[in-house]
């Protein structure tokens, strides 16, 4: 963006009402090109003689706004006519309003601002640049009252009036050309039913949590009102049930002109399947008018699965959706109460599936160009990026701090863009550095605060911690990071001695501390570090959990002979817990990898299977349509988990879909040849899923999988691109080396 742009804002206090800044352009020479620049703090949309310019919505998206904002690029060359008018309106958006469940606004700046530039390039080869700056007009708008959480007032009779010149805003945040996707608008969903609830309210269901906001097209008496408040679920007597967004009150009031009027927020989004019309302007809802619009970074499908079993169908569509409604220019742990923050832990839980699912690489360039910017100089990543609690800070957490390893290798994995793992190489080390000199120990990490198994049902079901000692999860993480860091050492052809002496040492550490004989010590002292001033005294400290056990086994912190009896003891709890898990955020993703590794891959798909709480399909047998935070956010009896923590639309556990495809489909990238350049295929069927039909679109062309079972023999159909080799092993154990083509086999 050019030097000649200035910020601006409004003269005076807007409050969370949205302005316009304006600007006329005339010229009487002929254009040959026309680009605008933009940019704002807080969210923006840019107009041209009334009409919104570019695909994208709520730009400039989401960066560590303290150090780097965005701008976008549009080409008017074709929509200029001479005598224009150019503005760009701007509401509080994720800089200026409400933003943590502090309920704090203005934690990047006091008042909404803007910069733009239109370069104009004329046929005498003459340059003009019309840049912000003191002349612009500033205008109030229709967009009476805005804020992500709070949601958007759009009044069609309120006048618009001049505030005035605008001001110079003394803002020196660095302007960089957009490096994330664009964020825009997606499905089109029509109601499926109005209903009248029990308690005599109108409400609609789209049939589909979701996350972005509702059109409403409508003619109807200057005046009248639509005031719409949204829903992840109806209660268990049928009524409209939104306490579990806490504080966010997620309410658009349109105001209607008179006229032909199209509504929907500009600068807000929300996260529901089900709204409730308040007021509205006519005794029936004309549903032909109202859409659900999905809102979302704009990325490319790449993975695709169908089965034989419904209720595995409607999981992966689950999985699916809390993506898309989750991946709106950051990965965020939901999209609906007042929070849709950028949670570490949840997105490192989730982002080797993610990567699956969508082509999600320069999303996370972005996103984790963010967690470079905010790490701090000891090298600790905190729980939320970007950052934007005030007062309270998010815990630097094992499992959630460890992202700056886990999400850099993964993307590496799936894409094989050595550039940005190198670019990403000092954040990694500088957390593994980190977490050699936390703690009193040089080789654990104990004491601190950390989230540990969070949701876990091993401790107080009613409470969000897990059973498992916080620093048993610490220090396996500490090796896991650690082991990470070497391996991305060594693609960069970088000595890596040091770590690797490091991992030896927090290894063996690790055993010494928290096992014997082979298992994982029963429970530990509580360990009160002063200078990381631990909170977690009242905490459960066991190291006998499912949790403890997978850790254990899928970081290799056992030896090759212990493996057995750790597996047999992880199976014994799942059969004596009624064939159920216990795990939450840490251990799940990794179960069934851990099972299936270790000779159990019938135990996997028992737990795959299951349908009682805790389970993947006990959401999807009660109406989920996206996954839910909490195994039980509807438990049996109907009621609901507590209103403080029991999101709909929470992702994490969603990455049950890496074992679905790693295993079940058996489609997994080699760590030495990543991208699918050479591929494992080790498919391991169950009569129960039928058949499996997937394919993953990778930087090497499409891979595909299909199995089915005819009576008791699977038939396998195999594609594998050019240039791609893929390392088979089937069931029986056969193996081979295949290159591109399609290949059949049955067994
Ligand atoms: C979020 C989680 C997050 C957690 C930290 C919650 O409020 O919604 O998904 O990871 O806090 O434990």
């Amino acid at each position: 963006m050019t030097i000649l742009a200035k910020w601006i804002s409004a003269p005076l206090d807007t409050g969370s009402a949205a302005v316009t800044f304006r600007r006329d352009v005339h010229t009487e020479k002929k254009i040959t090109k026309a680009e605008l620049c933009a940019s704002a703090l807080g969210v923006y949309a840019a107009f041209l003689n009334g009409a919104r310019v570019g695909k994208g919505v709520l730009a400039p998206g989401w960066t560590s706004y303290n150090t780097r904002v965005q701008y976008q690029t549009y080409d008017l060359t074709d929509l200029l006519t001479g005598d224009d008018h150019l503005e760009i309106g701007v509401g509080p958006g994720w800089a200026v309003g409400f933003m943590g469940w502090g309920h704090v606004n203005h934690y990047y700046h006091d008042k909404v601002a803007a910069i733009a530039a239109l370069t104009l390039t004329y046929a005498d080869g003459t340059r003009e640049v019309i840049a912000t700056d003191g002349d612009w007009e500033v205008y109030t708008s229709h967009v009476t009252s805005s804020d992500i959480y709070h949601g958007e007032t759009v009044d069609l009779t309120a006048p618009i009036t001049s505030i005035g010149k605008a001001e110079l805003a003394d803002i020196t945040v660095e302007l960089i050309p957009q490096v994330g996707e664009w964020i825009t608008e997606h499905e089109r969903l029509a109601p499926i039913e109005v209903i009248r609830t029990p308690k005599g309210e109108t409400v609609v269901d789209f049939g589909q949590n979701m996350t972005g906001y509702v059109e409403f097209r409508i003619k109807a008496p200057r005046g009248s009102r639509i005031v719409v408040h949204h829903a992840e679920v109806l209660d268990r007597d049928g009524n409209f049930y939104n306490e579990n967004y806490r504080k966010a009150r997620n309410e658009n009031i349109f105001v209607c002109s008179g006229g032909d009027d199209v509504f929907k927020p500009t600068y807000s989004f929300q996260g529901f399947r089900y709204i409730r019309l308040e007021e509205y302007p006519f005794d029936t809802v004309d549903v032909e008018g109202i859409r659900a619009i999905a809102v979302h970074s704009e990325l490319r499908r790449t993975g695709r699965f169908v089965c034989g079993n419904e209720k595995i169908n409607q999981l992966y569509h689950n999985v699916i959706w809390g993506q898309k409604s989750n991946y709106l220019d950051i990965p965020t742990d939901c999209p609906q109460r007042d929070e849709r923050l950028g949670w570490t832990g949840d997105t490192q839980v989730f982002c080797r599936t993610g990567a699956i699912n969508y082509d999600v690489e320069k999303f996370f360039t972005k996103w984790l160009g963010d967690v470079a910017i905010e790490q701090s100089p000891e090298g600790a990543v905190a729980g939320i990026v970007p950052h934007c609690l005030k007062g309270e800070n998010a815990y630097v957490s094992a499992a959630w701090g460890d992202v700056a390893c886990i999400a850099p290798w993964q993307i590496y994995l799936a894409y094989g863009n050595k550039a940005l793992l190198s670019e990403h190489f000092p954040m990694m080390k500088k957390w593994v550095d980190y977490l050699h000199s936390v703690g009193p120990e040089e080789f654990l990490w104990l004491g601190g605060n950390h989230y540990g198994d969070w949701l876990a049902m091993d401790g107080d079901p009613e409470k969000c911690y897990g059973a498992t000692a916080y620093d048993l999860i610490a220090s396996a993480f500490f090796a896991y990071s650690t082991s990470l860091l070497i391996k991305a050492g060594e693609v960069l052809g970088k000595d890596m001695s040091e770590y690797r002496a490091l991992y030896t040492n927090v290894r063996k550490a690790f055993r010494a501390y928290f096992m014997e004989n082979g298992m994982p010590k029963e429970t530990f002292p509580f360990v009160f570090d002063e200078k990381q001033n631990s909170r977690q005294e009242n905490r459960q400290r066991l190291g006998m959990t499912q949790t403890a056990l997978v850790l254990i086994l899928h970081f290799d912190l056992c030896e090759a002979n212990e493996r057995a009896a750790l597996a047999a003891k992880l199976v014994e709890m799942i059969r004596e817990n009624g064939m159920r898990m216990t795990t939450g955020f840490v251990g799940t993703p990794y179960l069934l990898h851990v099972l299936s590794d270790n000779g159990y891959t019938d135990v996997a798909y028992e737990l795959l299977f299951q349908e009682k709480n805790p389970s993947w399909l006990y959401s999807v047998t009660h109406g989920a349509t996206t996954i839910w935070e909490h195994w039980n956010g509807i438990r049996e009896d109907g009621t609901f988990w507590d209103k403080t923590m029991n999101s709909f639309n929470h992702y994490a556990y969603g990455a049950v879909f890496d074992w679905i495809f790693g295993v079940a489909c058996g489609i997994t990238p080699t760590e030495h040849a990543p991208a699918y350049r050479e591929v494992a295929i080790a498919p391991k069927p169950d009569k129960r899923l039928g058949f499996v039909d997937t394919s993953i679109d990778t930087r090497n062309g499409t891979v595909r999988m299909h199995w089915y079972y005819k009576e008791n023999t699977v038939y396998y159909e195999i594609e594998i691109p050019e240039g791609v080799t893929a390392y088979l092993t089937l069931p029986s154990g056969y193996s081979a080396d295949l290159t591109g083509g399609c290949y059949h086999f049955a067994e």
